[in-house]
């Protein structure tokens, strides 16, 4: 793993020479992370010079067009960036820019992946390396037939010297049965090593911290139970709505999009029992335990316990929005969810009794992803003659987006005379400690390709057990069971998503 601050990020040794395919290179994923991802791994100097990109996809190019295609792009990215004294690293980019090349075709027809093991051949009688990466960064009903069309032009065959490995986006699979079919599918052709299945929320530093967090403090697994824990929130919250990709967001929705991968990690990573080491298998093990570990939720639990919403127009910060249904693309009576809320519980001895409450969203009127721990309140009794009349609880906050860092709330006496108590935090901000980073998070991902280390890759039965865990709520949903509640785009979500805390005493965080 690499760590993502750019002083790290050049210390780590360069990754083996490789040629990396993108199946989907005119896409929006190749723009927008990829490339600027390779950039800085350019620039970093953490790309052997034999390293080189392949480019397919099914509109019309050449080399040079591509690659003019993905300097303007660059250019753009470094443009919108908050940090504008990065100027564009002209070495850097110069550098990657020769190394790329495209092939257009089909990605259903045999002669395409001829002619990548054409240009695969080429690399290899040139460069002596017949290493390669295959990005299918395309759309999921293309992800089976890539993988069988690649072994079937013996691309996936591992050479002595030169492996071979498939990075597969989410998302992997529609419901259980789907993720099943695709990991017995894609594991006919392919070793589990060579298979990397990237939940981009791994790439970010603050999730990564929280195995850090954990392990290398004294100070919290003691109280990392539930002998001290009152309740665990999982927040990931967005003010963007559904922008242009209705046509996926139709059939996938918040819950599938959302919950069975990048909630889960969170929660994986902040419920999971100690690794014996950061090994890709020890670490990967421990998560599939503790998601297998969630409680099923039987029919009824799976329509009490899940919120389901839908934005309706609205206005943030004096814009006006229009509500999901009237999205271009939107059927006018979409049944599609925007958010989700969740209240589930773990049946192992560190949690038993302890609710995780989770929730996601779009358009609500603020970005944020993180995750609270809340503890037991202390005793009150020594209180009880003062002015005090409750406690405040300690809650530790992981901030994953968009200000990453961590805070603690505990109470402190009020200066004064008089017994009064008032709640304070204590914070740590990573652009105070570590300066702020310029990296999308691919970085680390993709090096971890190169480098051959899966541990932020999902393993299948880590995949199977997130879709097992929601599998309950999609079939009361498929069923009709379960109210669609909307809510004004810019507010927090549904208001029967704080009757779910409400039930118990309880509220969510605050979002501001
Ligand atoms: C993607 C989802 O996987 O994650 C999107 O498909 C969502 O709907 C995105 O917006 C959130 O990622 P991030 O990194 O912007 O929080």
């Amino acid at each position: 793993m690499l760590a993502g601050d750019p002083a790290s990020l050049s210390g780590a040794p360069q990754a083996p020479p490789t040629t990396l395919v993108i199946f989907g290179a005119g896409g929006d994923l190749t723009k927008r992370l990829l490339m600027p991802a390779l950039y800085n791994l350019s620039a970093a100097k953490l790309l052997d010079d034999r390293f080189r990109v392949i480019g397919v996809d099914r509109l019309d190019g050449n080399d040079e067009t591509f690659r003019q295609k993905q300097s303007d792009t660059i250019t753009g990215f470094l443009a919108d960036r908050s940090d504008r004294s990065a100027a564009l690293d002209e070495t850097a980019w110069t550098w990657l820019r020769g190394r790329l090349a495209y092939i257009q075709g089909d990605l259903q027809d045999p002669r395409t992946y001829q002619a990548i093991a054409w240009r695969l051949n080429e690399s290899a009688q040139d460069q002596g390396q017949a290493n390669c990466v295959f990005y299918l960064a395309v759309a999921d009903r293309f992800f089976g037939p890539i993988i069988d069309h690649l072994a079937a032009e013996n691309l996936l065959r591992e050479g002595e010297a030169a492996f071979r490995r498939v990075v597969i986006e989410k998302p992997f699979g529609h419901d259980l049965a789907s993720a099943r079919a695709l990991n017995q599918r894609i594991l006919k052709v392919l070793d589990e090593k060579q298979i990397f299945r990237i939940d981009h929320f791994l790439g970010k530093e603050t999730v990564q911290n929280i195995m850090a967090l954990r392990f290398s403090n004294g100070l919290f697994e003691p109280l990392w139970q539930r002998d001290h824990i009152d309740h665990v929130q999982i927040t990931a919250l967005e003010t963007v709505g559904v922008e242009s990709r209705a046509r996926f967001y139709e059939n996938t929705g918040a819950l599938r999009d959302m919950v069975p991968n990048h909630i889960f990690q969170l929660l994986a990573m902040t419920a999971m029992e100690p690794p014996t080491s950061f090994s890709a298998d020890a670490v990967r093990t421990e998560k599939a335990k503790v998601i297998d570990a969630l409680h099923p939720l039987d029919p009824a639990q799976a329509v009490e316990r899940v919120v389901r919403g839908q934005y309706a127009a609205g206005t943030l910060r004096g814009q006006q929005l229009r509500g999901y249904r009237e999205e271009p693309g939107v059927a006018p009576d979409s049944h599609t969810e925007t958010y989700v809320a969740l209240k589930l519980f773990i049946d192992n001895w560190r949690w038993a009794g302890v609710p995780f409450y989770l929730r996601t969203g779009k358009r609500t009127h603020t970005r944020k992803t993180e995750i609270a721990i809340t503890f037991k309140q202390a005793p009150y009794a020594l209180f009880r003659d003062t002015p005090v009349e409750r406690l405040t609880p300690n809650i530790l906050t992981l901030h994953i987006q968009p200000r990453e860092g961590a805070s603690l709330q505990f109470s402190a006496k009020i200066p004064g005379p008089v017994v009064h108590l008032g709640g304070v935090r204590m914070d740590f901000s990573y652009a105070d400690y570590f300066g702020s980073s310029n990296n999308t998070g691919y970085e680390t991902l993709l090096y971890d390709v190169f480098t051959g280390d899966n541990t932020l890759f999902q393993r299948a039965d880590n995949i199977e057990a997130g879709w097992s865990a929601v599998q309950p709520v999609l079939d009361a949903w498929a069923a009709d069971r379960g109210e669609l509640y909307p809510y004004s785009a810019g507010t927090a979500g549904p208001i029967q998503a704080d009757r779910l805390l409400m039930r118990d005493g309880r509220q969510w965080m605050k979002l501001t």
